[in-house]
């Protein structure tokens, strides 16, 4: 981790957690963490075919970045244990809400 990046961090967790997602962040975070199962990107053309692309995750009725977010924090059965900070978790959320169109 940059010192910059440690900065960046710390200066987001002081601020209210709705107002912290930082999007461009959380696409960061998928593309090394979740790209290796999950079609993360429109730029993506390979996973793992029993991942749900995170395109098809926005695009679901009742989709919400906040639910998300809460999700991220109780890892799915399959995937790694990961544990998420709850800015990570919504960085990535507010990532894959800006693939919902
Ligand atoms: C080792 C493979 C793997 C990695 C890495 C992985 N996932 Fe998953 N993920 C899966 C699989 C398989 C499913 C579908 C089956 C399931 O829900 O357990 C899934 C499902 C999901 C779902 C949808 C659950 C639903 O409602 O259908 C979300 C959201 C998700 N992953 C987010 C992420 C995020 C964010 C990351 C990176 C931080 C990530 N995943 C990393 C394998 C992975």
């Amino acid at each position: 981790m940059t010192l910059a990046f440690a900065v960046a961090i710390s200066a987001a967790a002081g601020a209210a957690p709705a107002l912290a997602a930082n999007a461009d962040n959380g696409g960061n975070l998928a593309r090394r963490w979740c790209s290796t199962c999950h079609v993360v990107s429109p730029a993506q053309t390979q996973a793992s075919a029993d991942a749900p692309p995170f395109a098809s995750i926005a695009q679901r009725p009742g989709f919400s970045a906040a639910q998300l977010a809460l999700f991220l924090l109780d890892p799915h059965p399959k995937m790694p244990n990961m544990a998420l900070s709850r800015i990570e978790a919504g960085d990535i959320a507010a990532y894959i809400e800006t693939l919902r169109h």
